[in-house]
């Protein structure tokens, strides 16, 4: 096998990587701003110079020359090489900061004369924290600037479209955003004007920066010339805690870190799972943020004769076993739902067996049109293979009429669904029909006719898995601490600074933050018990561990299996 050696140490390779791409990939640390192995190399930055030499070989015979003492003759190149678009060779040697003082210097240098017309003024960047460049110059470049002239003014605070915000100063002209646009998205929406120092990125003449991919340039920006319209200066990057998760706007499932300070979340950004997302969110993803702050319930009702009223856990559960209790088995409707986790509509449906009811079916959330081929999908819902492998049929709207209008349907249990919204009922059909609702925001129309209203975790607040339309099953983590859970307590939710270090009693920490919801998992068994049903799980991973062991279609996915990436299942089904 090839071998290349690094700073003296003998690496062996397979294929033809980049240096810098291998280096990365081995834990050797090279500086570098425009380098992203999703696009071309314009290597313009020329951040990432390291030393290159290559054995010398006799020009006749092929043969290695060697030295005195039988070592290769090695010839370096007599420049600085950039190191993430030069191609390994058998016997290269490379030399980077750590072996090199020249590259030292050159590193050194190149950071200074990025900031030669770069603002520092890091503590009222938005960026600062998590700004590569921030944090290359601390580790590689000068102590001060020596730069006693006028810097160069360059537009600030230009809204290119109607999510990103450019600061044109702050720009490296590294390119990444407009390579995203002509190599990634394919939009052609953002290009490099003018010349020189004075150059930036702009969109061309009458157009403007709103592809539904766009939001990706941000993270792609390695200083803070590129921030949400939506974000910025929200928050700092210490403030919050970031727990990987996934998105649920969609079928796809796409890979995202939710970033929370005091319980709330305040965006979403991309996390990399090549099996799923690559490197990519497209904007509606990051938007969706706000539902999980915004028309969140204040606790648990039950509807008396005056209409809905507060009520207590205890109390929301004994009405909902009241109602299940009183109507026959088989004249309750169980909707299940692929906004809902496995582990939940699995529990539904344990439910639904247990009262001899039908199994529960969920709505179909599809919108024609809407997807694209790439991380936007038809469908709106993040769990719908979930449902089908699990055995649940879309709910037949024909058939569910005929059985209202025969009076067969006596009692509805909604998961984490709104019916009446989708179309499936009338307010009018369900008002002599008893409804029990585990819903999410206060928007939910079906909640006008709940006899029990039951708040339900979200995606951001419960443990769970979903299954995207590919067939990958993954595993969602907490965000953000809900009524009665100890962030500190659970061991996998993110914390930040401030939740570590800081008290209930700081200026900064809302109570009200901490929505009175629970998951699903733990309002079916509740309700369940107080029908003499008992679901003696744990939680949910011990529920995953079931339906593994039981149901073909999931055979292996384990919460162990999932871990942070999620595992491809079989295509085979059996129902529940
Ligand atoms: S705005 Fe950011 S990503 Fe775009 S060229 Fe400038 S530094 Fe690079
Ligand atoms: S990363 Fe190599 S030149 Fe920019």
């Amino acid at each position: 096998m090839p071998t290349v050696i690094i700073d003296g140490a003998v690496y062996e390779y397979e294929g033809q990587p980049k240096l810098l791409q291998f280096c990365l990939d081995h834990g050797v640390e090279l500086p570098h701003f425009c380098y992203h192995p999703a696009m071309s190399i314009p290597a313009n930055c020329r951040q990432c110079l390291v030393e290159v030499g290559t054995p010398v070989r006799d020009r006749v015979t092929g043969e290695l020359q060697r030295d005195e003492q039988g070592e290769p003759v090695v010839r370096f190149f007599p420049k600085l090489m950039t190191g993430c678009s030069q191609d390994l060779s058998d016997g290269m040697v490379v030399r980077t900061k750590r072996t090199s003082a020249v590259v030292e210097e050159a590193q050194r240098s190149n950071l200074e004369f990025l900031l030669i017309n770069h603002p520092l003024d890091c503590p009222i960047c938005d960026q600062a924290g998590h700004c590569p460049l921030q944090i290359q110059a601390y580790k590689y470049g000068p102590e001060g600037s020596r730069f006693e002239f006028r810097k160069v003014h360059k537009p600030k605070r230009v809204k290119l479209g109607p999510r990103v915000v450019l600061d044109a100063e702050r720009c490296i002209n590294c390119t990444r955003c407009t390579r995203f646009t002509e190599e990634v998205s394919g939009s052609h929406q953002l290009t490099i004007i003018a010349r020189g120092v004075k150059n930036y990125p702009m969109t061309p003449p009458g157009v403007t920066f709103d592809e539904p991919y766009g939001m990706n340039v941000i993270d792609l920006c390695p200083v803070g010339a590129l921030t949400s319209a939506d974000f910025r200066f929200q928050a700092r990057i210490w403030e919050m805690s970031s727990t990987p998760s996934i998105t649920t706007t969609n079928a796809k499932g796409s890979n995202c870190d939710y970033w929370v300070r005091d319980n709330l979340v305040l965006r979403i950004t991309p996390r990399q799972n090549m099996d799923v997302n690559a490197y990519w969110l497209p904007d509606e993803d990051r938007l969706d943020y706000k539902r999980f702050n915004e028309d969140r319930p204040a606790g648990p009702q039950v509807r008396g004769v005056d209409g809905p009223t507060d009520a207590s856990w205890e109390q929301a559960y004994a009405r909902a076993a009241d109602l299940l209790r009183g109507t026959d088995g088989s004249a309750v409707l169980f909707l299940g739902s692929a906004h809902a986790t496995l582990e939940d509509n699995y529990l539904l449906g344990r439910m639904a067996e247990a009262l001899g009811a039908a199994p529960p079916s969920y709505i179909s959330h599809v919108e024609p049109g809407h997807g694209d081929g790439w991380l936007r999908t038809d469908d709106r819902t993040p769990n719908t293979q979930g449902c089908e492998r699990l055995g649940l049929q879309p709910i037949d709207e024909a058939l569910l009429r005929a059985r209202l209008q025969a009076g067969e349907i006596q009692a509805v249990y909604v998961l984490e669904d709104d019916p009446v919204a989708a179309g499936l009922f009338t307010e009018d059909e369900l008002k002599d029909v008893p409804v029990i609702l585990h819903y999410y925001n206060t928007t939910n129309r079906t909640l006008a006719v709940a006899d029990v209203a039951l708040p339900a975790a979200m995606v951001v607040e419960t443990v769970g898995t979903y299954v995207n339309e590919d067939g990958h099953a993954q595993r969602v983590y907490p965000a953000k601490a809900i009524r009665g859970v100890n962030r500190t307590l659970r061991m996998q939710m993110g914390s930040s600074r401030a939740d570590q270090h800081g008290t209930p009693f700081d200026r900064w920490y809302n109570e009200a933050h901490r929505i009175d919801c629970k998951p699903s998992w733990e309002i079916l068994p509740a309700v369940a018990a107080r029908l003499g049903h008992a679901m003696p799980y744990k939680g949910p991973k011990q529920v995953m561990a079931e339906v593994s062991g039981t149901v073909a279609a999931f055979t292996g996915a384990t919460y162990e299996a999932m871990g942070l990436h999620g595992v491809r299942l079989q295509d085979v089904a059996e129902p529940v």
